[in-house]
């Protein structure tokens, strides 16, 4: 059954529009945004779609095709922060962060593609999907940007948790065939052409099915580092600090702080490093940095697991030329680049290393870099 066809059943009335918005990989630049850093991911192709109508009362319904469209229903005058729930948060949080922009309830039947958990930011696609299609709706005519901005306000405060803004900002302004430059301080981009096929290459993504219990306490303690260590070098965030300046000012940080801080600086200067070599088909560096970049989350952030640890091991191991563990870590997925022809024999190394681990079978996705929100046709 098509979307709009279980809309219908469901809800009766065809949806108004149907929209999609897709997860993402990120290149180079790891827990960076919040720190007003540079990023640059890319779009999956796996994706989320929001089918939606307007009503005529102020009544809310929010079913998903995952959870057997099981219907939750709310008003749009009962829509707080505080409010308990689950998934249906981030689509609640969507429309209490548009304000009295929108004056009508809604139907809305989500159906997501993008594996859950796996670190591929299913939930950004969630957000996503749904704002656009209000933006469309109510006509609100927010720009990308502001409706990035507008998501992640739903996971900062309707949902509480204390996200950046790279997620939302890639599932909106991707673009297929490119990986998406942002500088996390003013929202401005560039697309940067990412053809790895021309180049024999590949880019293999490694969900390593692990989650640990540390996810959300993790995330926003390393957070509060990067803004305490901020705040004592007397900088609005660690995107104004360079490697010399972080060292020439190491007294006045904790140990912590200072490995915080040393990740992040250096993270972003491989992003920089990173464009330039993919903008000179240096693909040989690009995987260096990759695999520096690994070392530096799990060594100075400390934000890796025995899981992702071997998949990059075990991706080095087998002729990779460079790899690293992406999103909020503690568990989800690595990345590793691959000349094509020895992706497979790799795919079969790695899930042998993980089951002599005890560990769980990995997946593995391969995605071209796609294209961001848009209306679904
Ligand atoms: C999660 C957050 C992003 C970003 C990454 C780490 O995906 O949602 O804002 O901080 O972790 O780079």
């Amino acid at each position: 059954m098509t979307l709009a066809n279980t809309f219908t059943a469901l809800f009766s009335g065809n949806p108004e529009i149907i929209c999609e918005a897709p997860g993402r990989v990120n290149l180079i630049g790891e827990h960076v945004d919040y720190c007003d850093g540079f990023v640059m991911p890319f779009a999956i192709s796996d994706r989320t779609f929001a089918a939606i109508s307007r009503r005529p009362d102020r009544k809310i319904r929010i079913a998903s095709v995952q959870r057997r469209n099981e219907i939750f229903e709310t008003t749009l005058d009962d829509l707080k922060p505080t409010a308990a729930g689950k998934w249906e948060r981030y689509v609640c949080g969507v429309i209490w962060a548009f304000g009295d922009k929108i004056t009508s309830g809604l139907d809305i039947l989500v159906d997501g593609h993008v594996a859950l958990g796996a670190g591929l930011s299913s939930s950004a696609a969630l957000e996503c999907s749904v704002a656009f299609g209000l933006n469309e709706l109510f006509e609100t005519q927010l720009k990308l940007a502001q409706l990035a901005k507008l998501a992640q306000r739903a996971e900062n405060e309707y949902v509480g948790m204390p996200c950046g803004i790279m997620d939302q900002s890639v599932s909106l302004m991707a673009q297929a065939g490119s990986a998406l430059l942002l500088d996390c301080r003013d929202l401005s981009t560039e697309q940067i052409p990412l053809d790895l096929a021309s180049a024999g290459l590949e880019l293999l993504i490694i969900d390593t099915r692990a989650h640990h219990a540390l996810v959300d306490g993790g995330y926003a303690e390393r957070r509060a580092s990067c803004e305490s260590a901020a705040a004592k070098l007397g900088i609005k965030a660690l995107r104004d600090c360079s490697i010399s300046q972080l060292e020439d000012s190491r007294s006045k940080l904790s140990e912590l702080e200072y490995m915080r801080a040393e990740h992040i600086v250096n993270d972003i200067a491989r992003v920089h490093e990173c464009v330039d070599r993919l903008k000179n088909n240096d693909f040989v560096t690009v995987g260096n940095i990759l695999t520096k970049s690994h070392a530096s989350l799990r060594d100075l952030f400390e934000i890796s697991c025995s899981e992702l640890d071997l998949a990059v091991d075990a991706s080095l191991a087998n002729k990779s030329l460079g790899g690293r563990m992406i999103g909020g870590g503690f568990g989800g997925s690595a990345i590793a680049l691959f000349k094509i022809e020895d992706i497979n024999q790799a795919k079969q190394a790695i899930a042998a290393a993980f089951k002599a681990s005890g560990f769980k079978e990995p997946r593995f996705f391969t995605s071209l870099p796609s294209a961001g929100a848009r209306i679904t046709s």
